[in-house]
């Protein structure tokens, strides 16, 4: 079996926050609960043994069991010491019997992708000897002395940025831990120092440790970027056509106009409502207004495109779907619109639930809308839910 050694017993002096590091939110997430995720998402059997800060083990332990779901059984959390290399001794004595195979992972490489546990654990399994996830550097690094002189440049292709977790042989890692003299800044270097070999694997950009308030906001930002990828985005068309009545008044966007020449229609002939619906209902897959309030429904005989648009949101909500945003491109010699627009994006937002833009225009004389037959509506939407 494997353990993986979860360490997150810091303070995080250079995040400067006033809790702990590893209880630290990004994205209403602490950075502990997102790097055990990828933990508890490996498909081998793993014991976890989480080191959390002394001063809050309930609450990390309360935040881990959460994570763990059905596998809270093979949790465990004990109390970290005042250093890294203590916080993962106190994590190595609380491994189960049948552990061959250790990870040391820090929490605060919070989002490292689980192929990277497994790659480093299936070298462990294949060389017998301690195996560390490691990237290329990418700045030209120096030697410098205490007064910030440098010494000389170091020569990039011999040098590796260094992650976590790093894998090691259970038996070898104990004796390496028993006979460690001094502090290392990493278990690899404790290892190499008994003499053991360390060998690379292929490290990931994802797997940055968060460090200063800077690494936090890219953390952040990740996250945004991820929730967008795991968003299904759609959009919709819709458009509809009413010949003028000039014996009805007129309803258009919701609204009353009065001394305009009213739309003919089953209903009110309010085509910016109707085109708006369609434009929703084809974002969401849900078919047409006609489909959908046919005219044998009574509800619908003479209603007012407010009915029609509060049915529509209704159904497309139900659907799992948020509206981002609506537009409206009225096509008529008559009502001027820009009188009332501000007006008609109003109600119409307060109807939709998400901004609703309307604009208008004419066609130059020509056509059934040149002629002042009828007014036109084109609309589109755009729709999304959590995939
Ligand atoms: N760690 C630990 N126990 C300690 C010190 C560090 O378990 N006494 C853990 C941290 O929680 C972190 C990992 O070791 O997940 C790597 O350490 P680092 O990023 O340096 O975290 P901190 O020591 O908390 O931060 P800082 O050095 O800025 O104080
Ligand atoms: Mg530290």
């Amino acid at each position: 079996m494997i353990g993986v050694i979860v360490v997150a017993a810091g303070s995080g002096s250079r995040l400067g926050h006033p809790e702990p590091k590893a209880l630290v939110e990004v994205a209403g997430r602490s950075i502990l609960e997102h790097s055990l995720r990828a933990v508890f998402s490996m498909p081998s059997a793993v014991q976890v043994i989480v080191v959390a800060p002394r001063s809050h083990l309930d609450f990390a332990r309360e935040l881990a069991v959460a994570v763990a779901g059905a596998a809270a059984g093979h949790l465990t959390v004990v109390p970290g010491g005042p250093t890294r290399q203590q916080s993962v001794l106190a994590g190595l004595s609380a491994l189960d019997d049948d552990v061959r195979i250790v990870l040391v992972h820090d929490a605060a490489r919070a989002f490292t992708p689980v192929a990277q546990f497994e790659r480093v654990a299936s070298a462990v399994e294949m060389t017998r000897g301690g195996v560390i996830p490691a990237l290329p550097v990418t700045d030209t690094i120096k030697l410098t002395d205490a007064a910030g002189s440098v010494i000389r440049t170091l020569d990039r292709s011999e040098l590796a940025a260094v992650q976590t977790p790093q894998g090691f042989p259970r038996d070898r890692l104990m004796a390496a831990y028993a006979s460690a003299t001094q502090e290392y800044t990493d278990d690899a270097a404790l290892f190499s120092a008994a003499g053991l070999p360390v060998s690379m694997v292929a490290g990931d950009v994802l797997a940055f440790k968060i460090t200063t308030a800077w690494d936090l906001r890219r953390a952040e930002a990740l996250v945004a970027e991820a929730a967008q990828h795991l968003q299904e985005v759609r959009t919709g068309v819709g458009m509809d056509v009413h010949a003028f009545d000039a014996t009805r008044p007129l309803w258009l966007g919701g609204l009353l106009w009065p001394g305009e020449p009213g739309l003919a229609g089953h209903s009110d002939g309010d085509a910016l409502c109707h085109a708006i619906c369609d434009a929703l209902l084809s974002a969401a897959g849900l078919g047409d207004i006609g489909a959908r309030f046919g005219t044998t429904d009574d509800r619908f005989i003479g209603a007012h495109g407010d009915v029609f648009l509060l049915e529509t949101v209704a159904l497309v909500t139900a659907a799992g779907f948020r509206i981002g945003n609506v537009a409206a491109q009225v096509v008529a010699r008559h009502p001027k619109l820009s009188t009332r627009r501000i007006e008609i994006e109003a109600h119409l937002s307060a109807l939709v639930g998400a901004p609703v833009s309307v604009s208008a225009t004419t066609t130059d004389g020509l056509g059934f809308t040149g002629r002042g037959d009828g007014l036109a509506v084109m609309s589109t939407a755009l729709i999304s839910r959590d995939r």
